[in-house]
């Protein structure tokens, strides 16, 4: 469906290739994904897998390193993320003057963003101990921003990170502290919390981490270039979706849940209207992280007392959007973000955190990208070409 021109324009042999739908940018070792088969593995080994025997710590780790940790390597990883959560001084003064009713990932963006004039001594691209110390900081400190910005958001006090806690239960505690259901219920929600943060971890160069990349190939520094791609994923093409399709779920219940007539309106084009959720760039048959999420969303919701009105809307939706040859002929099917907003929001996070949680999950991809493009002796500066459409040299009007 992607139109791919070479064309010969002002600026010589040039390629017009709107969204980059056929060009690589880059060799990359991180993640393979085909996406006519539903394949998605990191470093090599399926998603799958991942999500069945491994934590988000060992996935940052294999993201990041290259290869999974070693149990003392694994340790030492968390102890440093853990003695590194607590938020830079100034910083939480910084997020309480913000504007509560303000959306978080706005917030998010900036604050990592000025985790760069914090610390001032992991800026520098080119000394791998100061982007060591960038990355530890950034994956050690987005949850207890994150769960700042949160806490500002309903006006309650903020929670300190416990060290005693691991990574994930750590970010619920500051998230919801005494509100956190305990026993059997919490330790569900610390495992969905944690198979979520992997399944987002990394998806090569999807839009936020070829922004990361785009940044950082003019050698900024990684705390710049990761708050470039928070506001990347902000968008509601790509990780707002998440939030976007709870919103849809919420307008069709208040249509009276009439799906055919929202299916209607999504296929009347000058309505321009999506199925939210559903498409991808790359696949073009199940997202396999899709089938993980909505086995979790079952296992979450089949537990509540009265089932999910939302959650009921989402699988009818889901049914009907297949067996409509609209989308089979444009093979779209649902993605990533279809299932996951039910799942958020039984655990109690409000729809705009949505995306905060995504962001969260996706930092050790972006981490990882950053530092492999900096360390391929091939990368040069993204500086893509255009083919200029405008008028000829005009003559200037005289002034009177
Ligand atoms: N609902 C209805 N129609 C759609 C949808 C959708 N969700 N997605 C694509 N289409 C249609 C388009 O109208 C187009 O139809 P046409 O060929 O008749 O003109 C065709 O399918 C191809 O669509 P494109 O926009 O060219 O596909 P592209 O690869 O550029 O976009 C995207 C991919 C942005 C994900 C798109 O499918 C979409 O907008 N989906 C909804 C938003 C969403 O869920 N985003 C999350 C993506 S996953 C992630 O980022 C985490």
């Amino acid at each position: 469906a992607f139109e791919v021109k070479t064309l010969l324009g002002t600026a010589g042999m040039v390629t017009l290739d709107p969204g980059f739908g056929n060009t690589a940018s880059c060799k990359s070792e991180i993640t393979y994904i085909d996406g006519a088969a539903g394949i998605l593995r990191y470093r090599g080994y399926p998603i799958q897998d991942l999500a069945q025997g491994s934590s988000f710590l060992e996935v940052c780790y294999l993201l990041i390193k290259g290869r999974l940790p070693e149990a003392a390597e694994l340790k030492e990883f968390a102890d440093e993320l853990r003695s590194n959560a607590e938020l830079p001084e100034g910083m939480a003064d910084m997020l309480d003057a913000f504007p509560r009713n303000a959306h978080p990932m706005t917030l998010l963006a900036s604050a990592v963003n000025t985790l760069s004039a914090f610390y001032a001594d992991s800026v520098n691209p080119q000394d791998p101990a100061q982007v060591d110390l960038a990355t530890t900081r950034l994956l050690a400190k987005l949850p207890t921003i994150a769960a700042r910005i949160y806490r500002n958001s309903i006006g309650e006090a903020p929670i300190a990170p416990d060290p005693s806690l691991d990574y994930v239960e750590n970010f619920l505690n500051m998230t919801f502290g005494s509100a956190k259901p305990e026993g059997e219920v919490g330790e569900l929600f610390a495992k969905a919390m944690d198979l979520l943060l992997i399944l987002h971890a990394d998806h090569e160069q999807n839009c936020s981490t070829a922004t990361v990349r785009v940044v950082g190939s003019s050698q900024a520094d990684l705390y710049g270039s990761v708050s470039a791609g928070i506001n990347a994923l902000f968008g509601p093409l790509h990780g707002g979706a998440n939030q976007a399709v709870l919103e849809m779920l919420e307008q069709i219940r208040e249509m009276g849940g009439d799906l055919d007539a929202f299916l209607a309106q999504v296929k009347d084009r000058e309505s321009k209207t999506r199925l939210m959720g559903f498409g991808h760039r790359v696949y073009k048959n199940f997202d396999p992280r899709s089938r993980e999420i909505k086995g979790l969303a079952r296992q979450i919701l089949d537990r509540q007392e009265r089932p999910d009105e939302l959650f009921e809307l989402a699988l009818k939706l889901e049914d009907k959007a297949l067996a409509d040859s609209y989308f089979t002929e444009r093979k779209l099917y649902p993605n990533v973000d279809f299932f996951t907003g039910v799942i958020y929001r039984a655990m109690g996070f409000p729809t705009s955190m949505f995306t905060v949680l995504f962001a969260i999950g996706r930092l050790p991809g972006w981490i990882a990208h950053w530092r492999e493009q900096l360390a391929d002796p091939a990368t040069r500066i993204s500086r893509p070409r255009q083919l200029y459409i405008g008028p000829g040299e005009r003559s200037y009007p005289g002034r009177a």
